[in-house]
């Protein structure tokens, strides 16, 4: 059985007391939320934050993006090893803001999603369709080349330390949610071509599903064979929403 992740992307939201207290909302109510992990993705001036709130409790925390190079003359860069640094678990390759907004290409996510494994942390490759795209019907076409570029740079078995996020552009902050159905289907995609090349692998994948997941519609897309979790952008920065949508990952 795959144990279900809910994480919180924080996007470019916060400061060091709405935080804090945003933070010790979560923690209130996670401790009896057994057989699922919970997660904080924030802007990197407030990982040292994230660390001395979360250190010892059930919260994992991570980056929201890294940089692709070890170290050197990358102005306003932030490396795998820094990241380290603020022990952090997670960080997150490939978001559709970063692709869309900051040109991130396939190949620059896959070099992103390579150095932050080689740092031993956990990337969580998101990967999704534009509106125009699902309208063409090239939804599948579009998910599984995006994770194809990944699969060709790192091979199969470093899926087994990484999550996916199925995150449809068009569902992202805009109250619109794919239904249950229309998700499952792209993760179940997700996980077939992962387990052409490793069934191993794609059986203990995690695939989270992100865009609008609210406290409303959280059970039923967290009660769908391959969604493993939830990426959660505005509804992660209200404590009492997203204690609400992990919740509903303990069915
Ligand atoms: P919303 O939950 O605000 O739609 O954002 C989803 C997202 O982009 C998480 O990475």
């Amino acid at each position: 059985m795959r144990q279900k992740l809910v994480a919180g992307n924080w996007k470019m939201h916060g400061g060091l007391k709405a935080n804090l207290q945003l933070l010790q909302g979560v923690l209130a109510g996670v401790a009896d939320l057994k057989g699922m992990s919970v997660a904080v993705c924030v802007p990197f001036p407030y990982l040292a934050q994230a660390q001395s709130v979360l250190t010892g409790t059930p919260v994992a925390w991570g980056a929201q993006n890294l940089s692709e190079q070890p170290q050197g003359a990358f102005t306003g860069e932030v490396s795998a090893a820094m990241l380290n640094d603020f022990a952090c678990k997670y960080v997150l390759v490939g978001h559709s803001e970063r692709r869309a907004i900051y040109g991130e290409t396939d190949a620059l996510v896959a070099e992103k999603f390579a150095a932050a494994l080689a740092a031993g942390l956990r990337p969580v490759l998101c990967v999704g369709e534009t509106l125009a795209q699902r309208d063409a019907g090239q939804t599948i076409d579009v998910v599984s080349a995006q994770i194809e570029a990944v699969l060709k740079r790192v091979g199969v078995a470093a899926f087994a330390d990484a999550v996916v996020a199925y995150e449809p552009v068009w569902a992202i902050g805009t109250g619109r949610t794919a239904t249950a159905a229309q998700a499952q289907e792209v993760h179940a995609a997700i996980r077939a071509q992962i387990a052409r090349a490793d069934a191993k692998v794609a059986e203990g994948l995690q695939i989270l599903y992100g865009g609008s997941m609210k406290p409303g519609n959280a059970v039923e897309l967290l009660g769908m064979p391959d969604i493993d979790g939830g990426l959660i952008g505005g509804a992660a920065l209200v404590a009492a929403d997203f204690l609400a949508i992990c919740r509903a990952a303990v069915q």
